[in-house]
């Protein structure tokens, strides 16, 4: 047993250029549905990678396989050269986080709490000790408050500390399990549609809080649907369709790509031909639901109850 607590990260610092996540071969199959196929994907240290790709690519799913919640079929994820435990829990203990595209917040329990329970995976304040209420747990316990509240101002969410989760807007609550997953100090962060749902200001503000966890020296993969925020953050990009990994580059090489165009007709890039049409019946949409007894957007998804993130 130990009252010993460590606030700092124990995961030392990737040197530049340093390989972080290392996945070769990923295939996952369910049943007679193969949803990622052979994918070979590598972050480096210092690096922002987008994976992008139309709705049921198999995003989400690799993004499972790289998180310990499925053990891929085929294929291994090393992360700084160790091969992944097939515990989420010890993946995010190894160094790597990650947040959902279905919010999973601890609906009812205060902001500040939530980051608490992020930062679980960084404390050894023993069973007893905790317990026992001893001088080890109070010491712990003020330190972790200190770092929670240190993470809460860096994503912009220090004077919503005491609120309950559940009433926070949406855009903020993305915002909350970015600060809960950057609590467990990770040396690789995994955002899986980090945008979704906020306005135009909300997703600028988070393309500014992904360089700077970047520049704290955390590498980060990113999903997003939102072609302006991917290609604005990042250095490398992959695309996948159908499982399998189409195209890989930069930001330049990934756009201009004939296939990458190909592969999401159908979902149009921003400014494609029928944006127009469709920005006015969202508009004529808007406008009568304003009328109506529109439901205000909030905290449907969180954890407690609806939760279904493949
Ligand atoms: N647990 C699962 N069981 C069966 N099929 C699944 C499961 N998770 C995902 N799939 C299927 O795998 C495909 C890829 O899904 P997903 O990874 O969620 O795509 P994306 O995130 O790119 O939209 C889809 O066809 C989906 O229905
Ligand atoms: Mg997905």
């Amino acid at each position: 047993m130990t009252t010993d607590t460590t606030t700092q990260s124990t995961a030392p610092a990737a040197a530049p250029g340093e390989t972080v996540l290392d996945a070769r071969g990923v295939t996952m199959r369910f049943g007679g549905l193969t949803a990622v196929r052979n994918v070979d994907l590598h972050v480096n240290s210092g690096e922002i990678v987008g994976l992008i790709g139309p709705n049921g690519a198999g995003k989400t799913t690799f993004f499972n396989c790289l998180t310990g919640l499925y053990i891929p079929t085929e294929g291994e994820v090393r992360y700084k050269g160790q091969v992944l435990p097939p515990k989420s829990f010890k993946v995010t203990a190894a160094g790597i986080a990650r947040t959902f595209q279905n919010i999973r917040l601890f609906a009812n329990m205060t902001v500040l709490e939530n980051v608490l329970v992020g930062r679980h995976t960084r404390t050894k304040e023993g069973l007893w000790s905790a317990l026992l209420r001893g001088p080890g747990f109070h010491k712990a316990e003020a330190a972790s408050r200190a770092r929670a509240q240190e993470l809460l101002e860096f994503v912009g969410l220090a004077d919503k500390a005491e609120h309950l989760a559940r009433n926070l807007p949406y855009g903020e609550q993305r915002k909350l399990e970015i600060a809960r997953a950057l609590a467990s100090e990770p040396g690789l962060l995994l955002l899986d549609e980090p945008t979704a749902g906020m306005n135009p200001q909300e997703t600028r503000a988070t393309e500014e809080l992904v360089f700077a966890i970047r520049d704290q020296g955390i590498a980060v993969l990113v999903i997003e649907h939102d072609m302006r925020f991917i290609f604005n953050l990042c250095d490398r990009v992959a695309v996948l369709v159908q499982g399998e990994k189409l195209v890989e580059g930069d930001s330049a090489t990934v756009q201009g790509d004939e296939r990458v165009v190909a592969a999401y007709l159908g979902e149009p890039f921003e400014n494609a031909p029928g944006d127009e049409e469709a920005a006015e019946v969202e508009a004529a949409e808007t406008h009568a639901g304003s009328t109506a007894d529109a439901a205000p957007r909030e905290a449907t998804d969180t954890a407690t109850g609806k939760e279904n993130d493949r």
